[in-house]
């Protein structure tokens, strides 16, 4: 019988998973579901065929360049593929893919979660519950922001653009977008395409922000940008931290700018920028977006069909670099 590949998971994983992978792998598995370092990948991945990593694992070109030579494949959990130097992997040779369509329910779900918690003051409506600090249901109490029929800028109108668009319209919201190229007429929906985010931040009583994390996105949200939102205007991030400048933000949330922002991805996290906790006006959650039973199984099937496809010697359908 032919040797199975030897596959370094970085995470745990799960348990349906983990099944299929020792059905048809020889898998590495990380079940104390420990964080691994750069040197720790390097090392664990002496003699394996295929890395299936995760975006908490940085891959940077200094440890893409000392992993073993027997390495071929990097088929990551993830749909965001920003923690892989693909550039280093290209030129050791090594392919990579993600694991695309699989999380654009789920994170769409968590945007309008994000987008009503944020809007409707969940956070502090909540704690009142929780610490007992509610004392009477008040007609001028704990007023937010409407949602029904308001304006909804998406920045980044790929497949999970669309999905949140297609949630907002069950509300009404009038859909506006910026991305890098129009939408063919018959996925638009009535849709407004803006040539620019300039154009489109006036025009949003509601930002959502669900592009790729990338050299041209980082910090894309700034105090600039922010000041081009109208006074009142909610932001909501599903995609990357990255993607926002937290200062500028924060100082838009204190000065009232912005009436709110639903994030579930933050820069450096876990290790937030710490001046989220204490603002009222924001609802926050540790990047669940696709953290659901059915979409985590989703993620790993899809990244073991990619892992599938290349040791049947074929090209794998999710290959980005
Ligand atoms: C991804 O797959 O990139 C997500 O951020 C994980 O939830």
């Amino acid at each position: 019988m032919a040797k199975k590949p030897v596959v370094l998971v970085t995470r745990k994983l799960p348990q349906a998973v983990h099944e299929r992978l020792k059905r048809d792998y020889e898998p590495r598995l990380n079940l104390e579901d420990r964080l691994y370092s750069g040197e720790d990948l390097v090392r664990l991945a002496e003699g394996a065929d295929a890395l299936l990593p995760c975006p908490t694992d940085k891959l940077t070109a200094a440890v893409i360049e000392k992993l073993p030579a027997s390495i071929k494949i990097i088929s990551t959990f993830s749909v965001g593929y920003e923690h892989i130097d693909c550039a280093a992997a290209k030129a050791r040779g090594v392919l990579v893919t993600n694991t695309p369509d699989v999380l654009t329910d789920a994170t769409a779900d968590i945007t309008m979660l994000l987008l009503l918690g944020a809007a409707r003051r969940a956070y502090e409506g909540e704690r009142m519950v929780r610490e007992a600090t509610w004392s009477s249901w008040a007609p001028t109490g704990m007023l937010g922001t409407h949602v029904t029929g308001k304006r909804l800028g998406i920045f980044g109108m790929g497949r999970i653009g669309r999905a949140v668009a297609k949630r907002a319209r069950g509300f009404e919201m009038q859909i506006h977008y910026s991305n890098r190229r129009r939408l063919p007429a018959d996925q638009e929906h009535g849709a407004v395409f803006h040539e620019t985010a300039e154009d489109m931040l006036p025009h949003c009583d509601f930002l959502s922000i669900n592009c790729p994390a990338s050299a041209e996105t980082y910090h894309w949200l700034n105090a600039e940008r922010i000041r081009l939102l109208p006074k009142g205007a909610i932001v909501v991030n599903t995609a990357r931290g990255t993607i926002v400048d937290d200062e500028a933000l924060i100082g838009a949330l204190k000065s009232g700018h912005l009436a709110a922002a639903g994030l579930d991805v933050f820069e450096n996290e876990p290790n937030i920028n710490p001046n989220y906790r204490p603002l009222q006006n924001t609802f926050l959650l540790p990047h669940l977006g696709s953290a659901t039973t059915d979409t985590r199984n989703g993620m790993g099937f899809r990244a073991l069909d990619n892992l599938d496809a290349y040791f049947a010697g074929k090209t794998p359908p999710d290959r980005v670099a």
